[in-house]
């Protein structure tokens, strides 16, 4: 199986249009301090090759095939064609659902993602413009192995969702608690990735808090790609460009109490490695203490095009 980055950002990217943070003056200098990044998104393709399978459709979807020769229709394909045969999504954030738009043209792929997640595409008309009859939607169940499908059979890979802690979207939210933070039904979940071998790659671009569940679920993994919005829980705060924590917004920090790496260390993961990274984390920072400190506790920085080959 083959995992591609496509996007290893968070909601906005880096530089973000209206952002002039540091960081994302940095991304647009274009001196390599800082990698710019589109917005979260994975591919997958199993070992034989049966079509692509994406995980979220980011925002900047039409960029990330531009610049993905394998998610491009083959020169001796018919006229209309894609080797994207699926989309799963993870949760109903703008930044997972928004590139949908852009797949309408009548292409036909299985659209997967739990019943909370397809109920606000129902309740939002503009994605009628997947037509039916082209674009199947599929209720994917919580902790149950899932062969998936393209429109013309089995890809190859097996995935398992699983909920993490996390809230409703944003633009869902209703200022009540008990309605915008739901910690097992399914508004956010990670997804556990199998190909053909027996190697396990977890994907987990949004999550609250790492609870004992989810650190026993990844042991032993080939690969976490992990919630690494946020250096520290005020970060947005002290950067000046919000009021809200990391935590308000379903994301988990990398350092501090409950932290990432504090939570996921010792649990014999390969490949450790952060994304959906929002543009105040200073581990974009290629020289920065930030960086050091989170690849000295073991783990990578997504940047766009990484590929895994498990
Ligand atoms: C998030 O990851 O918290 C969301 O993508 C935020 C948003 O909707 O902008
Ligand atoms: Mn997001």
């Amino acid at each position: 199986m083959i995992i591609r980055v496509l996007g290893s950002a968070a909601g906005g990217g880096v530089p973000q249009w209206n952002c002039n943070y540091r960081i994302s003056r940095r991304a647009r200098e274009g001196k390599g301090e800082v990698r710019p990044r589109l917005q979260s998104s994975i591919a997958a393709q199993g070992s034989e090759g049966r079509g692509w399978v994406l995980f979220n459709a980011s925002p900047d979807i039409r960029q990330q095939i531009n610049e993905t020769q394998a998610l491009q229709p083959h020169a001796d394909a018919e006229l209309r064609s894609s080797p994207i045969a699926a989309v799963v999504l993870t949760n109903a954030d703008v930044d997972h659902l928004a590139g949908l738009l852009s797949l309408r043209e009548r292409q036909a792929f299985n659209l997967y993602a739990t019943d909370r997640v397809l109920a606000v595409l129902e309740a939002n008309p503009i994605f009628r413009v997947l037509d039916p009859d082209y674009v199947r939607r599929i209720t994917l169940p919580i902790e149950k192995d899932v062969a998936l499908e393209g429109p013309a059979g089995p890809l190859g890979i097996t995935i398992r969702l699983y909920p993490v802690p996390g809230k409703v979207a944003l633009f869902m939210e209703t200022g009540d608690a008990a309605n915008d933070f739901e910690a097992d039904g399914g508004d956010t979940v990670g997804v556990q990735i199998r190909g053909e071998s027996d190697g396990i790659v977890h994907y987990v671009p949004g999550c609250a808090r790492v609870d004992d569940r989810l650190r026993e679920r990844v042991r032993g993994a080939h690969a976490l790609l992990f919630d690494g919005t946020v250096f520290t829980d005020a970060e947005m705060a002290e950067a000046g460009v919000g009021t809200k924590t990391g935590r308000r917004m379903g994301h988990v920090p990398i350092t501090g109490d409950g932290g990432s790496i504090d939570a996921f260390d010792n649990l014999s993961v390969e490949r450790k490695i952060y994304i959906h990274i929002n543009n105040t984390n200073p581990i974009l920072e290629e020289a920065s203490e930030e960086r050091r400190r989170v690849t000295d506790a073991g783990w990578s920085v997504a940047e766009d095009g990484l590929e895994l080959h498990v």
